[in-house]
């Protein structure tokens, strides 16, 4: 007897489609190789975004990320200021505690490492505003991308330089962010952050980082258009971009999913010498039905139908998801389900147990064609 579905009710058709298909990739499980294993077997790296302070109190966590993960980056600790120590808890100082936390474990785990991020309009210290100004911008973001880039010059995979700078609903012509930076610098902030990055570490690779740019919706479809402008602008004047980062923090209630347009756009993306990261993966249930074999097969599918796409364009080498366990999800703060129930967006439940989202991610490294 099949898994009995209930709530269907509530489901699109698109949605009943992937809960009925007897061979969704989703259900069988592939095995017990790792994501890692399976994604470097077509040069691929796999990994996620870590919270530091779980590493000394969830040994389990800490596991899990050694045998999944290939790759990691910090969820917090090279921001600006987030919980729970600041990297920059003054204009004048620096506390690397929380970074160095992370990236001595992945070290040791010979695990790649990437920055993420020195250049976003969040997560900025409460100085930041009474402190910085037209006069004063440049330099203190020179000091700070010197100060944090060359602290790990040579060590690290690669750096999300700038972060969500494009927001065409801001009415700027090329439909960038009303950011302090912004203001303060001018468009010309993007090109001088990757120009300082590079100088303090040539060797790390520049990543230009955003979301909304997956599905087939007039907002997703002006932020493709204004980030392909972006790049476009940026490799023509000789910015040091080497990739663009796809955050990819998918909905499972959307069905607007495009697979074609996906596929146009990233050799876009690729046909201007770029590499590709998809650097945030993990998708929201919060508004699929409450029963959990719903939510978890239609979560796995749009895994599942998102790395099918992405995985197909050679540009693509890495992987990532913000997050690997339930339990540690920002979606638990950011979008909680009404119900209350707790959400359910990534590849291990809230136990560090594979669901159907990792049997997915498995079938689609395992059916990936080789970099
Ligand atoms: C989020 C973290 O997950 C939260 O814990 C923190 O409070 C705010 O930042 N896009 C990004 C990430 O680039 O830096 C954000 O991370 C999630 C959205």
């Amino acid at each position: 007897m099949g898994a009995v579905i209930i709530g269907k009710k509530e489901l699109k058709r698109q949605q009943i489609l992937a809960l009925d298909d007897p061979h969704c990739e989703c259900i069988k499980y592939p095995g017990d190789k790792s994501l890692k294993e399976r994604a470097a077997k077509k040069k691929i790296l796999f990994g996620t975004a870590i919270r530091h302070p779980l590493l000394s109190t969830d040994k389990e966590y800490a596991r899990s990320l050694i045998e999944e993960c290939s790759i990691l980056v910090s969820e917090w600790g090279f921001k600006w200021h987030v919980y729970p120590k600041p990297l920059r808890p003054t204009p004048q100082s620096f506390d690397f505690a929380a970074a160095d936390v992370m990236y001595n474990f992945a070290r040791s785990h010979g695990m790649k490492v990437r920055g993420h991020t020195l250049v976003w309009y969040m997560s900025l210290p409460p100085w930041f505003e009474k402190t910085v100004n037209r006069q004063n911008a440049k330099d203190i973001l020179e000091k700070h991308i010197n100060t944090v880039v060359g602290r790990y010059r040579g060590k690290m995979h690669s750096w999300d330089v700038v972060n969500e700078a494009i927001e065409p609903r801001d009415g700027h012509p090329n439909g960038l962010r009303k950011t302090p930076w912004l203001e303060f610098i001018g468009e010309d902030y993007i090109d001088l952050a990757f120009r300082l990055a590079h100088k303090a570490d040539p060797e790390a690779m520049l990543v230009y980082n955003d979301y909304g740019l997956v599905y087939d919706r007039p907002q997703d479809e002006a932020k493709r258009h204004a980030v392909i402008k972006l790049l476009k602008r940026l490799k023509s004047q000789g910015t040091p971009i080497h990739a663009l980062g796809l955050q990819a923090h998918l909905d499972g209630s959307e069905t607007r999913f495009n697979h074609q347009i996906l596929k146009d756009f990233l050799a876009q993306v690729a046909n201007l010498g770029l590499k590709i990261m998809v650097t945030e993966l993990d998708v929201t249930d919060k508004d699929l039905p409450l029963d959990i074999k719903v939510r978890d097969r239609i979560v796995a599918k749009a895994y599942s139908n998102y790395l099918k796409v992405v995985l197909e364009e050679p540009a693509v080498i890495a992987i990532l998801t913000w997050g690997l366990n339930d339990k540690h999800s920002w979606l638990n703060e950011f979008q909680p389900r009404k119900d209350g129930a707790s959400v359910r967006p990534l590849p291990l439940d809230a136990g560090g147990k594979r669901k159907f989202a990792w049997n997915a991610m498995a079938r689609a490294f395992d059916t990936a064609p080789s970099r």
